[in-house]
């Protein structure tokens, strides 16, 4: 009954009226009901149907989840893709050493045989999506134990996505939206054979680096292409020589035309997660009380990081990756929380929190159902801040030194120390994953910064971190080391086995229960054991216990907010599934005083051009280019222009990095890579003067492929409209 009447609520807010251009990542099969008469509105030439259709090819069939974590899409009949240049990131490094540096340098395929294959790189479709929020539903009731009541939800879910791929090589994926308030069912398929066509060269790819990162005015190339392989039926297979190139349904023609204010856009992509019906108590833990936390401990892995890779050029090499993951997120953060205090957030939501008390107060039905969940919230929100504080000190700060983090790929082995006979066929089944890991991991190991991380982090684990909250060997630390992290380090890196290579390969090729004995005791293995028990044994289930009663309490909030705002179209958080996100090109005001133009240039290149800092070396044929002002038909047609990146209110986040930027004719003018800073706090609250999406202008691309890297075989394949 509850159900039928929130399914209604959601339905009946269909004929609305107080739509929103900016805000709003939306389901591509209720875009025709929802979004089509807005957006049509904006500018949009085309119709929901040629956005998503599973009758018929649309865009979405050239729309690829990549690699998990980022979008791609397809601009060439013969699979080709493109994506960001940090999204390929991993691929191209796994491919560039000293001697072949594609990081450095670039890399084009010049024919199909040159394409490089990757290893566990893969592509997933959306084949359809269905509502299945009464299947996975059936049964169950709000009165049943959390237990039980999850039981009957998982069996259900189960029984819809066997039902959903029965005599098919497809996947499915269901997942719960607005809390569990409605659940859809995504049938998948994934290419497994997924090859590195191109990539420019870093300067161009990451120009800016992290010091640009989130920040506009923008100038980083960022993109890098692949091609997706086939069998000769043109369905998934793993890779193979005699695989071909897909042959996709759809693939996205790309304007030439550019791009003015106001122009309509939308993003068509996977954003990862947002949280935007959290009450303020829940947004005061993230941002004011944990964020700078985190921001602390990352700073100061980063700044090792950094002194070491501008001292030498290998470990510039190993730990580039490594860097730009925790950078990014670290500066993210510092944004988000600068945001969220800027725009008054909390105070915001705790004003509307009034409203809505005083709201489910005017009627006895909604005084039972709502009355009491705002101090609710406040008292669980309390309870479980600081088991989210201990979990960050654990994962940031524990976990954050390498080759304890790296022992836990080897704590199975440890266990058969325990065990009377070792298992001599599966040890032989485990041994080249292991022998690979330990290849993959000595590749981009760097001692010096890891010894100098451990002690600046277990400092902090030591000094800060709730009584409660500590891993059993700061007893140890206590007791032996009086309390000196330095000696310990010491200790830590002289016994251990998980800094010396050969001594880690013997081990695993000659393994023995001698070994495993000795392995057990493993000081580095001994940190991470504790660190699990601690978080198995006091953090994870209280987590989850408090996460469950908070989910229960949000999805009836997320009910509340419905009920008392009939004519508000809602939309549902990220949760990784395919989304529409549209809006304008629009220029934005950052800060008092200052006006950011929506685009920014070649010129802006040269401007900040510096050849002594690394991240603005420009390449000196890119420079030629500028010079002889050899733009082709990559110019912009107005001013005659290279224009690199522009900025547009679509409501995005992490994973929308790839996403195809199309205009009001379904054609591709752009790709999404990243947001203002300003705009940081929109995975929590979005303000549709500050956030601001950050799209490559695809002539930008383009003119990289043709003119810098002269691959223009790969412009030729694509279909180009001028
Ligand atoms: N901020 C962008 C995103 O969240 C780009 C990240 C990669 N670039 C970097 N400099 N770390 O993914
Ligand atoms: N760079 C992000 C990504 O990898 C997108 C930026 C954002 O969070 O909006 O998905």
């Amino acid at each position: 009954m509850k159900k039928n009447f929130i399914v209604a609520v959601i339905f009946s807010l269909l004929a609305n009226l107080g739509l929103k251009a900016d805000e709003g990542m939306w389901l591509p099969s209720l875009l025709e009901k929802l979004n089509e008469k807005e957006m049509q509105d904006l500018g949009m030439r085309i119709s929901a149907k040629d956005i998503y259709d599973i009758n018929n090819s649309s865009i979405k069939d050239a729309i690829v989840h990549f690699g998990g974590g980022c979008t791609a899409e397809i601009v060439s009949d013969q699979g080709l893709v493109i994506t960001n240049h940090h999204c390929g990131f991993g691929a191209i490094q796994k491919h560039s050493s000293i001697e072949h540096d594609y990081l450095t340098d670039g890399f084009w395929a010049m024919s199909k045989k040159e394409e490089l294959p990757n290893k566990d790189l893969t592509v997933t479709f959306l084949v359809r999506m269905d509502d299945v929020t009464d299947a996975v539903l059936n049964g169950v009731d709000d009165k049943m134990k959390a237990e039980e009541r999850n039981k009957k939800i998982s069996e259900n879910i189960k029984a819809v996505k066997e039902n959903a791929t029965k005599d098919t090589h497809y996947g499915a994926i269901v997942k719960p939206f607005f809390y569990g308030n409605q659940y859809y069912l995504f049938v998948t398929e994934t290419f497994k054979d997924v090859r590195l066509v191109g990539a420019p060269p870093s300067n161009i790819g990451k120009f800016g680096g992290d010091t640009d990162n989130w920040v506009w005015p923008r100038h980083t190339g960022d993109f890098s292409i692949f091609r997706i392989y086939a069998n000769k039926d043109n369905q998934p297979a793993e890779y193979s020589e005699d695989n071909v190139p897909y042959t996709p349904k759809h693939h996205l023609p790309i304007s030439l035309k550019g791009i003015k204010e106001g122009d309509f856009t939308f993003v068509f992509g996977y954003p990862g997660r947002t949280q935007e019906y959290l009450p303020s108590f829940a947004v005061e833990n993230i941002a004011i009380k944990r964020n700078p936390n985190k921001i602390n401990l990352r700073n100061k892995r980063l700044s090792i990081f950094k002194r070491y890779q501008n001292a030498n050029d290998t470990v510039r090499i190993q730990y580039a990756s490594k860097a730009a993951r925790v950078a990014n997120y670290w500066k993210k953060m510092i944004g988000e929380s600068k945001g969220i205090k800027r725009l008054h957030a909390i105070n915001k939501k705790e004003n509307f929190q009034k409203k809505f008390i005083q709201w489910a107060n005017e009627t006895p039905q909604r005084k039972e159902k709502y009355g009491n969940l705002i101090p609710e919230f406040k008292d669980l929100y309390e309870e479980i801040l600081p088991y989210e504080i201990g979990r960050d000190f654990l994962f940031e700060a524990g976990l954050g030194v390498e080759i304890v983090n790296f022992s836990g790929k080897f704590r199975n082995l440890a266990k058969l120390s325990k065990e009377k006979k070792i298992d001599k066929e599966k040890l032989e089944k485990d041994k080249p994953k292991l022998i690979a890991a330990i290849e993959g991991f000595f590749k981009d190991y760097y001692e010096p910064i890891d010894r100098e991380a451990f002690v600046a982090l277990m400092q902090d684990y030591y000094d800060n971190a709730p009584a409660e909250f500590k891993p059993a060997f700061f007893s140890i630390i206590k007791e032996k080391y009086d309390g000196n992290i330095s000696k310990y380090a010491k200790h830590v890196f002289e016994k251990s086995i998980f800094n010396k290579k050969e001594k880690l390969e013997d081990l695993v090729n000659n393994f023995s229960k001698s070994k495993a004995k000795k392995l057990a005791k493993d000081p580095a293995l001994i940190m991470f054991n504790d660190l699990i028990n601690l978080y198995y044994s006091r953090i994870n289930k209280e987590i989850n216990r408090l996460s469950d009663e908070l989910n229960k309490l949000q999805k009836i909030y997320v009910q509340g907010l419905m009920e008392m705002q009939k004519d508000k179209t809602f939309y549902p958080d990220a949760n990784s599934t395919l989304r529409i996100s549209y809006g304008k090109v629009s220029a934005f005001k950052p800060a008092d005083g200052v006006q950011y133009k929506y685009y920014t240039t070649l010129e802006g290149i040269m401007e900040k051009e510096n050849p002594e800092i690394y991240d603005y070396v420009v390449e000196d044929r890119l420079k030629d280019l500028y010079n002889s002002k050899d733009y082709g038909q990559y110019a912009d047609p107005e001013d005659g222009k290279i224009h690199v990146a522009f900025i547009a209110n679509n409501h995005t986040t992490g994973g929308n990095s790839g996403s195809p930027v199309l205009n009001a004719d379904g054609q591709l003018i752009g790709v999404n890579f990243d947001r203002c800073w300003e705009s940081t706090m929109s995975d929590l609250v979005y303000d549709p003067d500050l956030c601001r999406n950050i799209t490559l202008d695809i002539r930008y691309c383009l003119f990289i492929i043709d003119k810098f890297a002269g691959a223009k075989h790969l412009v030729e394949e694509m279909s180009i409209i001028k």
